[in-house]
Formats: structure tokens, C-alpha cells, sequence
């Protein structure tokens, strides 16, 4: 007989002999049922971290002083890059942008490299991550967009805030930053 053989008839007698005993077992009563948790990655309203939005396109960079006091990189899908470069509003459905932001921190090393402190760079991760989502039906009471932020992946923020304060750029389809353009004399892009 193998081992596990012989492991498994032992197992089986235990759970035999646990069958048969007539003492009561202790009985634990079912918790109460909490408040269901906001699923990570996605917000009340549907909007979900898209996967692979670490590799989309750059729209722009910006940087928030004040309470944010961070640096900021604006990402966009496909969809978002073609119609933003070409500056086309409203953008169109499927219009997806992204809103990561890190410390605004010195470059320990730059004093090193400029004789003063200069450079500022991207430190830790800080005001999680934004996205808005372009669907004209799904979320026509804010405007068409889908507002959402995460917090390590959790769903924070409220679409209604955000979509009022982004009711200053009505005119430019809700949207702040415009698309940055590099200039290489049209070479390369
Ligand atoms: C008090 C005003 C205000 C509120 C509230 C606000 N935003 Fe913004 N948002 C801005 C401004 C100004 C910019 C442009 C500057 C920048 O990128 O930091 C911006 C930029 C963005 C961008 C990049 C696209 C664009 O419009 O330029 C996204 C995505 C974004 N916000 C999402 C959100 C989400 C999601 C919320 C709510 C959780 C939110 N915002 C709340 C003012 C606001």
C-alpha cells in the first residue's frame, strides 16, 4: 500500500469516527451581512481600470501646486490620440484618458550634475489614478463621461464633483489638457 494510500484511509476513518460522535457541535451564528465592498478596479457607475493603460500614448504632462503639490502625466487610448491630435471635439465615444500624478520631487543627483539644485522629477505614486471614459448614453448626466479614481485600486472620488468642476472646459468637451505636440520637423512621428 502506498502512503498516500495509507494517509487517505486514515483521513477517511477520522472523518468517520468525527461523523458518528453525538456531542453537539458548537454552532457559530452567520455574521450579519456587511455593506458589500467596492469592488477593486471598478467604480459604482462602471468605470474600470482599463488593462494595459500603463502603456497608452502620451497626451501631456502637468504639474498641480496647492494641495495636490504633484507632477502629472495624461495618457490616452487609441481613440483618444487620433481625435486629440487632430483637436477634433466633442472626442468620440471610446475616448479613454488617464490621469497618473507622482510627488514633485528634487532630483537628489542634480545638484551633482548642474552644480544646483534643479531638477524636480517623478517621486512616489500620490492622488491615484483618474480616468475618464467617453459615453455619451451610458453617461449622459455628467456630460458623457465616466469619472473615476482609484486609490491603490480602489474606487474614491465622486463623478458628480468631478464633472462639475470639469463643466469650466464645457466647450472643449469637458476636457482640460490639450494635446502636446513635439516638434521634430514632422520627422519620426
Ligand atoms: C476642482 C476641479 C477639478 C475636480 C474636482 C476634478 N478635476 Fe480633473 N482636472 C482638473 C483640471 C484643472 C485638470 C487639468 C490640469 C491637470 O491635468 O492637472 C484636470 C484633468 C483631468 C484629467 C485629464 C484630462 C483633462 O481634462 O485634462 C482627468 C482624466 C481628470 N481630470 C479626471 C478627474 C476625475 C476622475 C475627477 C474626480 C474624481 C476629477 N478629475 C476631478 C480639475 C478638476
Amino acid at each position: 500500500m502506498t502512503r498516500v494510500m495509507t494517509k487517505w484511509i486514515a483521513a477517511m476513518a477520522v472523518l468517520a469516527a468525527m461523523a458518528g460522535t453525538s456531542a453537539p457541535m458548537a454552532y457559530a451564528a452567520p455574521p450579519a451581512p456587511a455593506a458589500p465592498a467596492p469592488a477593486e478596479g471598478v467604480a459604482p457607475n462602471g468605470v474600470t481600470i482599463p488593462p494595459g493603460f500603463r502603456d497608452w500614448k502620451l497626451v501631456t504632462v502637468a504639474r498641480e501646486e496647492g494641495k495636490n503639490d504633484d507632477i502629472r502625466a495624461i495618457l490616452g487610448n487609441d481613440v483618444a490620440i487620433r481625435a486629440m491630435q487632430l483637436g477634433k471635439y466633442p472626442l468620440p465615444d471610446g475616448t479613454v484618458l488617464a490621469r497618473l500624478a507622482w510627488s514633485y520631487s528634487p532630483l537628489e543627483e542634480s545638484a551633482a550634475a548642474f552644480g544646483k539644485a534643479q531638477s524636480h522629477v517623478a517621486g512616489h505614486e500620490k492622488n491615484g489614478v483618474q480616468f475618464m471614459v467617453k459615453d455619451s448614453v451610458k453617461y449622459a448626466s455628467t456630460g458623457g463621461w465616466g469619472y473615476a479614481e482609484f486609490d491603490s485600486g480602489k474606487p474614491a472620488g465622486n463623478p458628480q464633483a468631478c464633472f462639475a468642476c470639469h463643466t469650466v472646459v464645457k466647450n472643449r468637451d469637458y476636457v482640460f489638457n490639450r494635446f502636446a505636440t513635439v516638434d521634430t520637423g514632422g520627422i519620426g512621428q
